[in-house]
């Protein structure tokens, strides 16, 4: 997708804004706490549909309104696109392309797709495995509106077990239910483990190239999907064949901590403790990666993730770059911006950033709510 414009209405702290962008590079300017971040955040929800912070939408309604509405315009799969999202405080938000309002049933076909990276990303190496669980299904759910809703019925089936697991003590008669939510989510869950396992085999390689290249082939980049023992899979069998084994695999080990799960009123086994380990030339990179090392490889993955979604959509997914580059050393950004080459990046820095502009684009200064500059 490229965006060539943006309007906000009573978004964040946006008034009326509207941006004219270029569909290469777009350095958006300006000091802490003008709206750069909520910029970024408005692209991020049109194209993926939810938050990159995870926002509620009444939280990004503007604090006096009682409605947002994002407007883009701009291409997709080589046709005109202008895509509507209006939010409410009490209702549920309307998403319109070219016009016509999209139902749930619509799921994301055909819409545009961006990838995030910030420098609370560091968690991605750093962080716990929730951190790295969350990106996963961010992305896939991205290229598979079915992963989407499976992740849905799974975290919906979850709190449920953990409600039963909870209040069985004062109220036995729950656990009648208990074999039931067991067995839903182990058939959700086998979905998540053969679609995650099967995306983490293709990121795996995609970030390692990409990480040799960054850190000039003196350190291997590893990283694999890890879940319960019996599930493992690389995802590469036939998916309804390998979702079954995986099932049967997670029901089993259902079967022998099902016990022990009530006595201790936790979830002992299941899809929602798997990991994504990381590894640096086989060391793993959560407890001993250093500051930059750990950059490195947030980044890699980050671009391997553009790079995977490019090829399942056939379009290049909009990059947006939230305070990166300053943090980055010379060479890390020189090799940033060379990669960005060729689709639409959007960048927020405190400066007007030259370098990120050699190769043409637009400057855009954002102030209080206020967009000055763009393409046009
Ligand atoms: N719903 C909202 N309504 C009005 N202002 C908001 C809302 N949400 C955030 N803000 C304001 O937006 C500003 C932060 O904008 P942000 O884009 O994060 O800044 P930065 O330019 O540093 O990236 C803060 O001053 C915050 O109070
Ligand atoms: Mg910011």
């Amino acid at each position: 997708m490229i965006l060539q414009s943006l309007e906000l209405e009573g978004f964040r702290n946006y008034g009326a804004a509207r941006a004219e962008l270029s569909p290469g590079a777009n350095v958006i300017f300006g000091r802490n706490a003008q709206g750069k971040t909520n910029l970024l955040e408005a692209v991020y929800l049109l194209s993926s549909g939810r938050s990159h912070r995870g926002a509620r939408d009444r939280d990004m309604i503007r604090f006096d309104g009682d409605t947002a509405r994002l407007t883009a315009h701009g291409q997709a799969f080589g046709r005109e696109i202008t895509l509507e999202l209006r939010l409410f405080r009490s209702r549920r938000r309307e998403t319109r392309r070219n016009g016509v309002k999209l139902t749930r049933a619509d799921g994301r076909a055909g819409m545009p797709a961006s990838v995030m990276f910030e420098p609370e990303d560091l968690e991605l190496v750093r962080g716990g495995a929730a951190r790295r669980r969350a990106e996963l299904d961010a992305c896939i759910s991205q290229l598979r509106p079915a992963y989407a809703a499976a992740l849905g019925s799974f975290n919906r089936l979850y709190a449920g077990k953990l409600k039963i697991l909870r209040d069985c003590r004062e109220k036995p008669s729950l656990l009648e239910a208990l074999d039931d939510y067991n067995h839903g989510l182990c058939r959700f869950g086998a979905r998540l483990i053969f679609y995650r396992a099967s995306f983490v085999k293709k990121l795996a390689e995609a970030a390692a190239r990409v990480h040799r290249e960054c850190s000039g082939g003196a350190e291997t980049l590893t990283l694999r999907y890890k879940t319960e023992r019996g599930a493992e899979t690389d995802g590469t069998a036939p998916a309804a064949e390998e979702i079954r084994a995986i099932t049967a695999a997670l029901e089993a080990r259902q079967r022998e901590h099902r016990e022990h799960e009530i006595a201790s009123g936790t979830c002992l086994v299941g899809a929602q403790r798997d990991d994504a380990e990381l590894a640096i030339d086989e060391v793993p990179a959560r407890a001993f990666a250093s500051q930059g090392q750990a950059r490195t490889a947030a980044l890699a993955v980050k671009l391997a993730e553009r790079e995977l979604m490019t090829e399942e959509l056939g379009e290049i997914p909009i990059l947006l770059l939230d305070d990166v580059l300053s943090e980055l050393d010379e060479t890390r950004r020189e090799f940033v911006l060379s990669k960005i080459r060729g689709g639409q990046t959007i960048i927020t820095c405190c400066e007007p950033e030259e370098t990120a502009l050699s190769g043409g684009g637009a400057a855009l200064r954002v102030e209080g709510g206020v967009i000055t500059g763009g393409s046009g």
